[in-house]
């Protein structure tokens, strides 16, 4: 049986456009758009209308970086595809593309069956995956073709995190060398790991042991040292590369000159990154460690990069790095040594509310917060036009909202399987009213209306954003 819904009289935003339009759904996907007011506008007709005169109908939000269940430091990243999947509606978000791991010693193969595990029937909203690849060999160089065939199109890989995540130079020239042949995205932890444990040592031996010395050992200069030697290799490879969570100023400068010379970089920055700084990760009584991830928040003075990256497309995506542990009883693994707190920030409720922000506040366009919030990781991650904009043909995962409305972010009303706000207490401006996903209301009048398992696992194409 067909369902039809019509959203009535809001302001459609793409990355392209912006114009006041009804938008029909039929069968999970947009259907038409026609100006309000207009003959052909008002020939639509459904079982279900949606009001929206006064406010924003914008394409379900794309989170290309989250690590739902992560296994990190001892601990497990707290939210579960269950409620990490959620809280994503509860903020806008429809698709997340999550993190699966190989580990070391196992098959690519391995870590993707069990991240499926952990997903199956247990999503609120679409889903796809990346992988991480931790060990570099010949069967798994193999595999990533196969996983390239499957739709999971893209490969993380760690410069940071000696013994765990780590890859060296010679790893990373291969899988970069075997992408360029299979299509396949490489997005690079870009830090000196190497040269980061030794500062890590030599910090606790002086007995500084505070969540503020994490940020001052993974220096900036070796987030930037490592961006440039990604681009290089990536570069002798003849293949595409994806920086992830980019926070220094100089590595937004190495990422612009590769750009300026042509090559097929990009860079992700993270909320985090924009709103955060060193001012947090010093709070005191080890209100600090909330703030502990890698690449680590850096001084404030940071952000203007950031924003003229975001603002110039040197930098083309935001993403949450959703990776949240508790206060109680995980970040406090790291009391009297900041190198046993476990690294992420929750945010994946959060990113288009503080997105949203940085219209307001000037920093962005409206058209710009959909690019890179939405159509430009769908692009990147090969899930255009399915996802990441309103228009006939694709997913009808669709956000009414509301431009006007204040709100101020809390632990205390937020939806992340979590104990803390990274942003506890700001005060924003917007809020997300209904969330559609594939034409399924999952948040109506602000109210959860959705399930676990409505979210389908979605393959995607190779990158779709190359030059
Ligand atoms: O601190 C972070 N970013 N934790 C998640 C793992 C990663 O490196 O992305
Ligand atoms: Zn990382
Ligand atoms: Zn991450
Ligand atoms: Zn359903």
């Amino acid at each position: 049986m067909s369902t039809r819904t019509v959203i009535r009289g809001g302001l459609v935003i793409t990355a392209s456009d912006e114009m006041h339009a009804d938008v029909l759904i039929e069968d999970g996907r947009i259907a038409a758009l026609a100006a309000s007011g207009t003959p052909a506008a008002e020939s639509f007709t459904a079982e279900r209308t949606m009001e929206a005169t006064g406010k924003y109908v914008i394409p379900g939000g794309v989170d290309a970086h989250t690590h739902m269940e992560l296994p990190f430091g001892g601990t497990f990243a707290s939210d579960t595809f269950e409620t990490g999947t959620r809280a994503a509606a509860w903020g806008g978000t429809t698709t997340v593309v999550d993190f699966a791991v190989q580990s070391v010693g196992h098959s690519l193969r391995e870590g993707l069956d069990a991240w499926h595990a952990k997903a199956e029937g247990n999503c609120a909203i679409d889903y796809g995956f990346h992988m991480i690849v931790s060990d570099v060999n010949q069967e798994t160089l193999k595999e990533m073709d196969l996983l390239v065939e499957e739709g999971v199109t893209s490969f993380k890989q760690f410069m940071a995190y000696p013994g765990v995540f780590y890859s060296d130079d010679g790893q990373i020239l291969r899988a970069m060398q075997r992408s360029a042949g299979n299509g396949g995205l490489i997005m690079m932890h870009a830090e000196n790991g190497i040269a980061i444990d030794v500062l890590v040592e030599q910090a606790l031996a002086r007995g500084e042991t505070d969540p503020r010395f994490h940020g001052e050992v993974r220096k900036a200069l070796l987030e930037a040292e490592a961006t440039h030697r990604a681009i290089r290799l990536a570069q002798v490879a003849g293949a595409p590369l994806y920086v992830v969570h980019v926070s220094a100023a100089e590595a937004v400068a190495e990422l612009a000159r590769a750009r300026d010379d042509g090559l097929n970089v990009f860079g992700e920055t993270c909320p985090q990154y924009l709103f955060l700084s060193t001012d947090n990760l010093a709070e005191p009584d080890f209100e600090g460690a909330k703030y502990v991830c890698s690449t680590p928040l850096r001084p404030k003075e940071h952000q203007a990069a950031l924003w003229r990256g975001l603002r110039t497309n040197d930098l083309q995506v935001v993403s949450t790095d959703h990776c949240p542990f508790c206060f109680t009883g995980q970040k406090e693994l790291g009391r009297g040594d900041f190198s046993k707190i476990p690294n992420g920030l929750p945010g994946v409720e959060n990113r288009m509310d503080l997105l949203h922000q940085a219209v307001v506040d000037g920093h962005i366009s409206r058209r710009r917060w959909i690019e890179i919030a939405c159509a430009t990781p769908a692009r990147m991650f090969g899930l255009y036009p399915k996802k990441g904009t309103i228009a006939p043909g694709a997913d009808a995962d669709v956000v009414i909202y509301d431009p006007a409305a204040e709100q101020v972010i809390s632990a205390g009303t937020h939806h992340m399987n979590v104990d803390y706000s990274a942003y506890e207490g700001r005060r924003v401006t917007g809020r997300v009213e209904t969330v559609l996903s594939r034409g399924t209301p999952v948040i109506t009048a602000r109210q959860y209306t959705g399930h676990a398992g409505h979210g389908v696992y979605t393959p995607r194409s190779t990158c779709q954003y190359l030059t």
